[in-house]
């Protein structure tokens, strides 16, 4: 158990990765603080891992939304006393709407930026303060390669996701010297609910798999075994990192 004693608030936590590592740090001993927009998908995350034995609070969460963050962060602490790891996950791509830069719309703009970026630094803004308290603690921040490259027709998507490598990097400095370690890993493309639409056409999906070395898409369980060891002490000298999981696709 690598992760035993530790408690983690996993954001975007009902569905894909964020599902998919919030499982895995209760398998590793962690108690799991899921805090997700919808109630229904951050119930079933948390009742699973209830199920399974582990322990587990759902917080309704929308990361985007100040009040509610600061609350969730308050609720993780009375329920489970400190907070040692944040996974800043929780992110939206607004497929038909996000587009090329002078046909975006303020709102499509600023949802996403609220979302993907503007959520992580709450996020961390209202956390960072209990893992000072106590010493130390891992952020890690669910990137992408969008923000490293800017890819067509997802300009929002694209700008915040450059963001969140900015905001790690210059969290990873500033909190080096109080333990809290903050890294980054880049999943390649998933197999989850933010690409369903795209991946129900059976086209779609061909067309990216011979881009991938590994020759399949990337599935939500392949991410949670870096996020572990980033959340645990076997990483100890990782700070300000980029961690690719994406099965070679960088590669091309
Ligand atoms: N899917 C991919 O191919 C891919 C590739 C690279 C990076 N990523 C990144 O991985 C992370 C997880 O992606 P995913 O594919 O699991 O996404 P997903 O859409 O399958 O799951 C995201 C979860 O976050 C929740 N959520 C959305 N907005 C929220 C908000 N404002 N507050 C709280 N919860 C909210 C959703 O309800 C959902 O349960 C994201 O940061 C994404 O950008 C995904």
């Amino acid at each position: 158990m690598q992760l035993k004693d530790k408690v983690a608030i996993v954001t975007g936590g009902g569905a894909g990765v964020g599902q998919a590592i919030a499982i895995r740090y209760a398998e590793e001993g962690a108690r799991v603080v899921v805090a997700e927009i919808l109630s229904a998908r951050g119930k079933s995350t948390a009742d699973a891992i209830q199920k399974a034995g582990g322990e587990a609070l759902f917080v309704q969460t929308d990361v985007s939304a100040e009040e509610q963050v600061k609350e969730m962060a308050q609720a993780a602490i009375r329920k489970f006393g400190h907070i040692d790891i944040l996974v800043n996950n929780a992110a939206i791509l607004l497929i038909n709407e996000d587009t090329r830069a002078h046909e975006l719309t303020t709102d499509t703009w600023d949802r996403t930026i609220n979302t993907n970026l503007r959520g992580y630094w709450l996020c961390a803004k209202y956390t960072i303060p209990y893992m000072l308290q106590k010493g130390g603690g891992s952020i890690i921040f669910i990137a992408s390669r969008t923000g490293m490259r800017g890819f067509a027709r997802i300009a929002a998507y694209s700008a915040s996701k450059g963001g969140v490598f900015a905001l790690m990097r210059s969290m990873a400095s500033d909190y080096a010297r109080d333990g809290i370690r903050v890294n980054a890993i880049v999943p390649g493309t998933l197999d989850t609910p933010m690409n369903a639409e795209e991946f129900s056409d059976p086209e779609a999906r061909n067309k990216y798999i011979p881009r991938i070395p590994a020759g399949r898409l990337g599935v939500a369980t392949d991410i949670a075994g870096m996020a572990v060891f980033l959340a645990s002490e076997e990483s100890s000298f990782c700070i300000g990192g980029v961690y690719l999981v994406d099965g070679g696709a960088d590669l091309g």
